[in-house]
């Protein structure tokens, strides 16, 4: 393994939120550039390894021979491409993104390659593998008040192109958080968001009024994707109402830059979005996981122990895709995209309908190595194209006028 910068990574080492789980046989991802990665255990973030069916990255999908007449959807050809272009020097190339343009110079990340929260811990468990200084931003593990053991086990399974995880947002709670990892985050290079989330909007509040000022805290990610006790446990995220007076209730709490995630499982999402633009977030981030469930064919009964899990991974791309495209027409703030990015071009996808930056999610449990083989790659598709940054390639696919809000819901076009 190839020696890292020594940065602090060796703060307390958290006992992992798939500790006791099957290991699932996830395979690494094929890089266009780089080819299979090596899959280095990481035993403390519960990252699982090995060999398999390759939930890690949907290239392979892309190559099956199409049928006539449809479109091809690899080799993403959004700018001029091919031909000799005007390449600037890589090193040259400038992927900075500012996430929170509300808030000048509060949140500007060096490259829009961010790590999902879930699967990538604290950042402190992937010191040893990964130069994490080198990322774009690290949203940490979803953050309550208090302390949460989580679901009851099996809490992950594979599916075709993703995974099932019910962890039930397994952590040690905000105040374990501030004295565990802040001091560690106070001496990256790397901002570090807190993903934070509550069962009622003055949890959401107390979480964050505990975070505000805290050096080596950079930002809030508000994982909407909840049970609201006060609405018989609707989801903030599916209520527009609800979404809206969660976020003005924590940027009234907070000067931090704050983003908010959206969830898929809604029909129309985009009144959703704005509502959340108008209550004061900085950001949007989409998608969180799909709502769904997997049947133990042994017994015919429910897999997970929780029932219900989230689908993540490849086979979620297409919606995030589609949302992110939707979310794009109809705010002004920034839109990071995640859901299914493993390889560069679903990174040029994501940035074709409207997104700014990205996340990687699922991806690193098959190859921690994987988002920042991303940001090489984008620094060096963006230089051979003569770029000097990568946001000529944002939105490139949204119409040239906005679509008009849809009082619908969803239209389907097959
Ligand atoms: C094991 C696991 C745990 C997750 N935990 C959280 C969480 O605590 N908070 C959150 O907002 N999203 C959580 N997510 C969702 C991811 O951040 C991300 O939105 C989702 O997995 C889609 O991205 P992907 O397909 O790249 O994995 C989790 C996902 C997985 C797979």
């Amino acid at each position: 393994m190839r020696r890292r910068r020594s940065i602090v990574t060796s703060g307390p080492r958290t006992r992992s939120p798939h500790a006791g789980e099957p290991r699932l046989g996830l395979r690494a991802p094929r890089s266009r550039a780089g080819g299979a990665a090596g899959t280095p255990a990481v035993g403390d973030a519960g990252a699982p390894t090995g060999s398999g069916r390759g939930i890690g990255s949907g290239t392979g999908a892309r190559t099956p021979a199409l049928p006539a007449g449809t479109a091809p959807a690899g080799s993403w050809a959004g700018v001029p491409a091919g031909g000799p272009v005007s390449g600037v020097a890589a090193a040259a190339v400038d992927l900075s993104v500012d996430l929170a343009p509300r808030r000048p110079g509060r949140l500007v990340l060096r490259n829009p390659v961010l790590v999902a929260s879930g699967t990538f811990g604290y950042g402190v468990e992937y010191g040893e593998v990964v130069d994490v200084e080198r990322l774009g931003a690290i949203c940490c593990k979803g953050t309550t008040l208090k302390p949460r053991t989580g679901n009851p086990p099996p809490r992950v399974t594979e599916t075709p192109g993703g995974m099932l995880n019910s962890i039930g947002l397994q952590n040690p709670g905000v105040d374990a958080v501030i004295e565990r990892y802040a001091p560690l985050w106070a001496g990256w290079q790397v901002p570090v968001l807190v993903n934070v989330a509550g069962e009622s909007i003055d949890d959401y509040v107390g979480v964050v009024q505990r975070l505000d000022g805290v050096p080596g805290v950079a930002g809030i990610e508000l994982n909407i994707s909840c049970p609201n006790v006060g609405k018989g446990g609707l989801q903030f995220a599916v209520d527009r109402d609800a979404a809206a007076a969660v976020t003005a209730a924590v940027r009234r709490a907070t000067d931090l830059p704050l983003l908010v995630k959206l969830s898929p499982n809604v029909t129309d999402i985009r009144p959703i979005a704005r509502a959340i633009e108008d209550a004061g977030a900085d950001a949007i981030t989409a998608i969180n996981t799909l709502s769904g469930i997997a049947v133990d064919r042994r017994t015919g009964r429910p897999l997970l122990g929780n029932v219900y899990g989230g689908l993540s991974g490849p086979a979620i791309r297409p919606v995030g895709l589609r949302i992110v495209y939707e979310v794009a027409q109809v705010v002004s703030i920034p839109v990071v995209a995640i859901g299914g990015v493993g390889a560069l071009d679903d990174v040029l996808d994501y940035l074709a309908v409207g997104a700014i930056a990205v996340q990687v999610g699922t991806a690193i449990f098959a190859d921690p190595e994987v988002p920042l083989r991303l940001v090489d790659e984008l620094r060096a598709y963006c230089a051979a194209r003569g770029l000097s940054s990568h946001l000529p390639l944002v939105g490139t696919a949204l119409p040239a006028r906005p679509g008009r809000p849809s009082a619908k819901g969803v239209e389907y076009r097959p």
